[in-house]
């Protein structure tokens, strides 16, 4: 049995100074369970009661290349050198938003924000001065970060199909309720619930905000036709489709999804793995659009353009664009669901792996699910039961079947041999503790709860 002890005295002294003693909602996992992490380095981390974790979280998808990377913090270390912010531009700008360019063809010119919050934040505000039209649509299950806009979700845990859509609720307190009509939310896969909204509400709805891949939602994703239908309607209804690639971006294509899917956004944004976890952002797309930003439309911030994130990003794209990272990841991705799959089936468990092999939903159904309301139907307990097994054994994995695993580059094939052999030992355990514990972690329920 792992020990926590210090993680969880720290957790008592933490709560006296930062609510929930974290600094996100997400990162809380009960006064027990809350981890503190000492160090990271490549696909394994460190808690602070030296408890050692391969990794497949890797912080919601940052480290695509893996922890402490030598190369990106070398340059990163010469980033430094430059001097920080000056609210000043500098040269680099330019050279990374060039890459950017030339790795994603939508994104024609480009802003730098710091997180992923401020880059969809900036292209909703975007969409809305282009089309003069203030609403949006989101899909269900959707997340996007942590502004008022689009903190809202459909409740499909509590839902009862007879009763028509899921309710959409807000993620926790102060969210106004006066901003509620704006948002409209659709069914992914359902391009004639898109049609409708539009055909009523199309004088009102400037954006249609969508993760191709929903790296918060089971890793779901979007059948071409459906893009494709998307698409049309978007040019037809004049509404601008952003493209939200916080997660997927430089992942699971040199491109992101827009390349992997074949499709291209009016406006894009990305985060996560752009500067392998320095803090840094893009909103990037079309120049007619994004000419709006300095022509009516104001962005900025005191930290964008910091000369050390900027430094991260040029190394990370540079390493992304210019060598095979993105393919082995993949690779390492396929073979890793063949492994869980043998272990599974030699139980006859069902089960299936949504989305792409860099970041990958596990469900517990037959089918695997194609939407947010098919979730429901998988085992989701069983999950979050073996999840914490697996945080026992050193393999970490977000406590809920919504957050997908994530590979980095550093993930080798030592990694995959402890994997392979912890998760068989942990799915033994919980078929043996099959009633399921019921203080079973649910961070989505948390965030739902905490906001
Ligand atoms: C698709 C997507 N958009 C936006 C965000 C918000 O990014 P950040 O947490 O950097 O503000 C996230 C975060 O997980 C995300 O996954």
């Amino acid at each position: 049995m792992r020990s926590l002890e210090k993680s969880n005295q720290h957790f008592k002294k933490a709560l006296s100074k930062l609510p929930l003693g974290v600094s996100s909602n997400f990162r809380y996992w009960g006064e027990d369970k809350t981890l503190y992490v000492r160090r990271g380095k490549g696909a394994r981390l460190w808690d602070i009661d030296d408890n050692e974790y391969i990794d497949y979280r890797l912080g919601y998808g940052p480290a695509i290349l893996g922890y402490a990377d030598e190369r990106v913090d070398q340059a990163a270390r010469e980033g430094m050198h430059v001097g920080g912010v000056f609210a000043l531009g500098t040269e680099l700008e330019y050279e990374v938003a060039s890459r950017i360019s030339r790795m994603v063809p939508a994104a024609e010119l480009v802003r730098f924000s710091n997180s992923g919050t401020e880059a969809v934040m900036a292209a909703l505000r975007i969409a809305r001065a282009h089309t003069g039209k203030d609403g949006h649509i989101i899909l269900e299950g959707g997340y996007h970060g942590v502004f008022s806009e689009v903190m809202w979700y459909s409740e499909v845990e509590e839902w009862v199909p007879e009763d028509g859509a899921p309710e959409v609720m807000p993620y926790g307190n102060g969210v106004p309720q006066i901003i509620r009509p704006l948002f409209h939310s659709v069914p992914l896969n359902d391009a004639n619930a898109v049609e409708d909204i539009l055909k009523e509400h199309h004088q009102d709805i400037g954006a249609f905000l969508i993760e191709a891949i929903m790296g918060n939602c089971c890793s779901l994703t979007a059948s071409s036709e459906f893009l494709r239908d998307v698409r049309s309607l978007c040019d037809r209804y004049d509404v601008v489709m952003i493209i939200d690639e916080v997660k997927t971006g430089f992942r699971v294509a040199k491109g992101g999804a827009q390349e992997l899917l074949g499709v291209k956004a009016d406006l894009c944004t990305f985060a996560k793995a752009l500067a392998n976890g320095y803090p840094i952002s893009v909103v990037a797309g079309r120049e007619d659009i994004m000419r709006n930003v300095g022509d009516g439309v104001v962005h900025g911030g005191t930290f964008t353009g910091h000369s050390v994130s900027l430094a991260a990003a040029n190394k990370t794209l540079e390493i992304l664009e210019e060598t095979d990272a993105l393919a082995s990841i993949e690779k390492y991705g396929t073979d890793l669901q063949h492994g869980l799959s043998k272990i599974l089936s030699a139980r006859g468990i069902a089960h299936s792996f949504v989305g792409h092999p860099s970041m990958t939903g596990l469900f517990f159904s037959d089918d695997p699910p194609k939407n947010y309301r098919d979730w429901i139907n998988t085992d989701y307990a069983f999950y979050d039961a073996l999840a914490l097994e697996l945080h026992e054994l050193g393999i970490l994995v977000e406590p809920d079947s919504r957050e997908p695993w994530f590979m980095c580059e550093a993930h080798d094939v030592e990694c995959l041999a402890e994997t392979l052999d912890k998760f068989e030992t942990a799915v033994d355990i919980t078929i043996e503790n099959s009633q399921a514990d019921k203080s079973t972690i649910n961070t989505a329920q948390k965030r739902r709860k905490n906001g």
